[in-house]
């Protein structure tokens, strides 16, 4: 599992044994302890615009149907027929008045009751015609929708912890709401989910993994000022939630130069939220974050755009990664055609940054299972340190504590670090969070 080890010169180190990335039994006690009694995310209110617009997704090892019903509700079934248990819903995505299992031909309105049943008369007359099913529970924030399978799990709210507040940075960009973009990137990595989880926030890997990416960035600054790295912190948000959170120079330093007609209407649209959020709130909104909400949902904010990444895992050693872009509804032609070119030559299965990752991730995942000599992996970075950055452990080492703490019930010791110095005035109204 992960341990806190003190070593022979009295360091604090943290470590994690690869058999957790290997090992078909912690696998399966991953889906029982942690993906059944966390909230998970199925996907965001915008993809549902109309009435009878559905999406199918895969959380939790459930296969569901993300809807919003005729009255303009969102609902979540389990992709699973009452009859007997074939897929009813096999499009990624549709609008349908009905939902109709292709076996006997059954069908469920989007709200999830039985609305036909064919030669129902060989049923008798008592027969109660079963609806679709829930999960447990259905909750959304700010637009991003969740369920659980445990129906004694926290509010949302609650399990979001301080990870609300950087969902917040993200939501406030616009006024009218972000909105999903229409179009997703699906591609899937022959290497346990973790790692890509560690690797969603993991600055330390980004100049020597994607030096290529890097070489074209600092061709287009005309330069490189590494001391963006310092200006920015991993934060242990609660929950195994964390964030690497960048200052200024960061989101300059990593992100991809907007033209200067981007960068002119960027800049425009965050003065004009100053008057309404205050200073404080618009200038950590303008800086980067890469945030891992505990298990598998990452929102990673660079200038150039707002990343949803879902992990799902499908084997200890293969995942299926699902991504989509986040928008402010209002903004302009050139920033929204620099946002979509990025998210398709950045973040595409085959952009600058991800085959990049996925080499790193697949190799590590070889190395797991051949190399026997070496049983630990290191994430000790930045422990000692009064302030650690976004290029040391911290959030990986955060996420680890509430996985570990799942997984055996051990709590492991706290690290100590200087408090944060921010003020959270003025951000938009966070909307009251309802339960479907
Ligand atoms: Fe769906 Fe029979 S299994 S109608
Ligand atoms: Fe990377």
């Amino acid at each position: 599992m992960s341990e806190y080890v003190i070593d022979d010169r009295q360091m604090p180190r943290f470590r994690v044994h690869r058999k957790t990335m290997i090992d078909p039994e912690i696998f399966a006690k991953e889906r029982s302890e942690i993906f059944d009694h966390s909230w998970l995310y199925v996907g965001h209110e915008t993809e549902l615009k109309k009435p009878n617009d559905f999406k199918t997704r895969s959380v939790g090892g459930r296969p569901l149907i993300f809807t919003r019903d005729a009255k303009g509700q969102i609902q979540v079934w389990l992709n699973s027929c009452p009859h007997r248990g074939a897929t009813i819903c096999r499009e990624p995505a549709g609008n349908a008045r009905f939902l109709t299992c292709f076996y006997h031909g059954w069908s469920f309105s989007t709200a999830g009751k039985t609305v036909s049943i064919p030669g129902d008369d060989g049923y008798g007359p008592d027969f109660e015609r079963p609806s679709l099913v829930a999960p447990a529970r259905i909750d959304s924030y700010r637009g991003f929708v969740f369920v659980s399978f445990d129906p004694d799990i926290v509010d949302l709210r609650t399990y979001l912890g301080g990870a609300a507040e950087y969902l917040d940075l993200v939501c406030d960009q616009s006024a009218e709401g972000m909105q999903v973009l229409d179009g997703t990137h699906e591609y899937s990595v022959r290497a346990n989910w973790k790692l890509l989880v560690e690797n969603s926030y993991d600055a330390y890997h980004a100049v020597t993994t994607h030096q290529r990416y890097f070489e074209m960035v600092v061709a287009a600054r005309g330069g490189f000022d590494a001391s963006g790295l310092m200006d920015s912190r991993g934060i242990d948000l609660g929950n195994g939630h964390s964030v690497a959170a960048g200052g200024a120079s960061t989101a300059s330093l990593f992100g991809r130069p907007l033209s200067a007609e981007g960068q002119a209407e960027r800049d425009q649209r965050f003065e004009k939220f100053r008057a309404e959020l205050g200073d404080a709130w618009v200038d950590r909104m303008a800086n980067a974050r890469n945030l891992v909400i505990f298990p598998n949902l990452v929102v990673i904010d660079l200038v150039m755009g707002v990343l949803i990444r879902k992990i799902d895992p499908i084997a200890p050693d293969y995942m299926e990664v699902t991504s989509w872009e986040l928008a402010p509804p209002e903004e302009g032609d050139e920033l929204r055609k620099q946002r979509l070119d990025n998210f398709l030559t950045f973040w595409g299965p085959g952009g600058l940054a991800t085959p990049d990752d996925v080499e790193a991730l697949e190799s590590c995942q070889r190395s797991f299972a051949g190399v026997k000599e070496l049983p630990w992996s290191d994430i000790s970075r930045g422990m000692h340190k009064p302030i650690p950055f976004s290029s040391d452990e911290l959030q990986m080492r955060a996420w680890w504590r509430r996985w570990n703490e799942l997984m055996t019930g051990e709590k492991q010791p706290e690290e100590i670090h200087e408090p944060l110095n921010e003020t959270y005035a003025g951000r938009r109204k966070t909307p009251a969070v309802t339960e479907a």
